[in-house]
């Protein structure tokens, strides 16, 4: 739990906003976020790699609210995106191109243009099929792109796997073996700059001994390319260090925050590159809530379930990745706790937010399911005809809703019937 987010007189608060308040006032389920939260997480990440010259680029997919992203333009952050609308996103809170890497193992011709066009720090290429589109459009667009390449180090980050991506077999970037090609390759190809190498080997990584094993992997690759004639001036390391999802979270990750660092700068002090990081869970997940209302309480021969308003569509991170979420009542001590599954409404029976839990509730409680900042609202959908529910952005005594609930008659409305099955039949 972040220190911003703590019981005060038995009630659950976001900063100086009590969570039943804002409930009150846009309904549950919900998202909301700590601003400071945010900023003192995001400084920790810059503070302790600030003697490296690095770039901290944070991971639009693990939160793109507009106001999430706007907070951390302002505290100097870049960008790391996968996608054309991320990148609008990007430049929409005012991240400065320069500062904006795009990943993704599949750009499309008209995103590559685009981001060509705005001209971002740089694009992190995947493959040699890549790398031709690249040149072909920038030629055409008369510009140079500047590249990395994404390495696969083959590395056993040892979390959840389909959080896995350094290791081969995955679709990720290219075999470490095949880099010198690829230079050699991309030396001969117009309009491309390819001076830097990427990886990024999985999320949620509390094993810190891959990074050290990943991080000497291309170390070694950057000493051959050089030795080979080839320059390579910035390396990114991409996102992954884990979040403590249970007890005292921002004391834990303080210490793994410090370990990391130090992991860090034992490879790239002397390797005079420009660094870039992309972390994405580590600045936003425990500075977010989910929200939700205590529908039925149902007792089974087998087990209890608390039924909630808040479901998969709305927080799919446990039926996707098996994973943990504390769960609080909003207001300490209410009732005598009960073990049960915590299930939404949703018709699917991976539907479910926690599973065996010790939870002090009754009907029309309040639960909040604790280090939802990341990989929450950006992996909701309307499956079952359920809206897209408001996030919150809490700042001091005040908050803002920075996304309001979607409402049923705009979700109906985005779908077109052809005048042919219309009942008017205009
Ligand atoms: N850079 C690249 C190229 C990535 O693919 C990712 C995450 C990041 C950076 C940021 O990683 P982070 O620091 O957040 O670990 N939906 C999953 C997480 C998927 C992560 C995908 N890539 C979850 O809810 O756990």
């Amino acid at each position: 739990m972040s220190a911003d987010i703590r019981y005060v007189n038995g009630a659950l608060q976001v900063e100086g906003v009590a969570l039943a308040d804002i409930a009150t006032q846009v309904g549950t389920p919900f998202y909301a976020y700590s601003a400071a939260t945010i900023q003192r997480r995001f400084a920790a990440f810059h503070a302790a790699l600030a003697d490296l010259d690095a770039l901290i680029c944070f991971a639009l997919k693990a939160n793109g609210n507009q106001a999430v992203l706007s907070l951390l333009a302002q505290a100097g952050a870049g960008a790391e995106v996968v996608s054309e609308g991320e990148l609008r996103r990007a430049l929409a809170a005012g991240i400065a191109p320069e500062k904006i890497v795009f990943s993704g193992v599949g750009k499309s011709a008209g995103e590559v243009a685009f981001a060509l066009e705005q001209g971002i720090l740089c694009l992190n290429v995947e493959s040699l099929s890549e790398l031709q589109m690249i040149s072909d459009i920038a030629t055409r667009l008369g510009v140079t792109a500047r590249l990395s390449v994404r390495i696969n180090p083959d590395v056993d980050p040892k979390t959840h796997a389909k959080l896995t991506t350094g290791k081969s077999g995955t679709k990720f970037g290219i075999a470490w073996d095949q880099a010198l090609d690829f230079f050699a390759t991309a030396r001969a190809l117009p309009n491309i700059s390819l001076t830097g190498i990427d990886t990024h080997i999985g999320s949620q990584i509390t094993n810190l001994p891959a990074f050290d094993a990943a991080f000497a992997r291309l170390v070694e690759l950057v000493h051959a390319l050089r030795a080979a004639g080839h320059v390579v001036d910035h390396m990114d390391l991409g996102g992954g260090l884990g979040v403590a999802y249970q007890g005292d979270s921002e004391g834990e990750e303080t210490v793994r925050l410090a370990q990391y660092a130090t992991i860090f700068h034992k490879h790239f002090t002397d390797l005079d590159c420009r660094m870039i990081l992309e972390p994405g869970r580590f600045i936003v997940a425990n500075a977010g809530v989910f929200v939700t209302r205590v529908l039925h309480l149902k007792p089974t021969p087998e087990k209890t379930y608390v039924v909630v308003d808040g479901a998969m569509n709305d927080l799919i991170r446990p039926t996707m990745y098996d994973a943990h979420h504390a769960v609080l009542p909003l207001c300490e001590e209410a009732t005598a706790p009960i073990t049960a599954d915590i299930v939404g409404p949703v018709c699917e029976p991976g539907d479910f937010l926690a599973k065996g839990r010790k939870v002090a509730c009754a009907q029309g409680d309040l639960l909040a399911l604790m280090g939802a900042g990341a990989y929450g609202a950006v992996l909701s959908s309307t499956y079952n005809a359920r809206p897209l529910v408001p996030e919150v952005l809490v700042h001091g005594a005040d908050f803002d809703v920075v996304r309001p609930r979607q409402s049923i008659e705009a979700l109906i409305a985005q779908d077109r019937v052809p005048a042919w099955l219309r009942a008017d039949g205009k």
